[in-house]
């Protein structure tokens, strides 16, 4: 009996600096991702910069010209800005979860970079 309760006392701290550690890092989460909204910057987005590798990073791997899911190739600024301009990216990025017609398929990309495409298709795609 002795036995037992010493035990069950040696693993209660452990556990509560655990939960501190938890509930810590959460905090810490959240600071962050508070801080990376805040710090989208929308104002001065280019291709050359932004855009380019942004869908090459997550959409380019399924809409190329060995591959062209949906018969959409996004390789390039042109073949880009038209899809960009007919309003067919926007409209497949903002679906809801679940939605089988979000793209990319894996889930939404961050409102950040949203944002980012919006503000390049606002200034009309250029091949900057
Ligand atoms: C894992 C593969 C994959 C990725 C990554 C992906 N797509 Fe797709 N996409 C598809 C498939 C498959 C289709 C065809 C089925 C459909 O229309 O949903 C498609 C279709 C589309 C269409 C419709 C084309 C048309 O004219 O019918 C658009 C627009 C599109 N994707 C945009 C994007 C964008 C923008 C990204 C990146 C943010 C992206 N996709 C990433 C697989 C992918």
């Amino acid at each position: 009996m002795q036995q037992s309760a010493n035990t069950y006392k040696y693993l209660i701290l452990p556990f509560a600096v655990a939960l501190l550690l938890l509930t810590h890092c959460t905090y810490d989460n959240s600071v962050d991702s508070y801080g990376n909204t805040a710090a989208c910057d929308t104002a001065a987005v280019t291709f050359s910069q932004d855009i380019k590798a942004l869908i090459g990073q997550n959409c380019e791997g399924c809409h190329n010209g060995m591959s062209a899911n949906g018969g959409l190739i996004l390789s390039g600024h042109q073949n880009t800005a038209a899809a960009a301009l007919n309003g067919s990216l926007i409209d497949r990025m903002t679906r809801s979860a679940g939605d089988p017609l979000l793209m990319p398929p894996s889930g939404a990309l961050s409102d950040c970079d949203i944002s980012k495409l919006q503000s390049w298709i606002g200034e009309g795609a250029p091949n900057n």
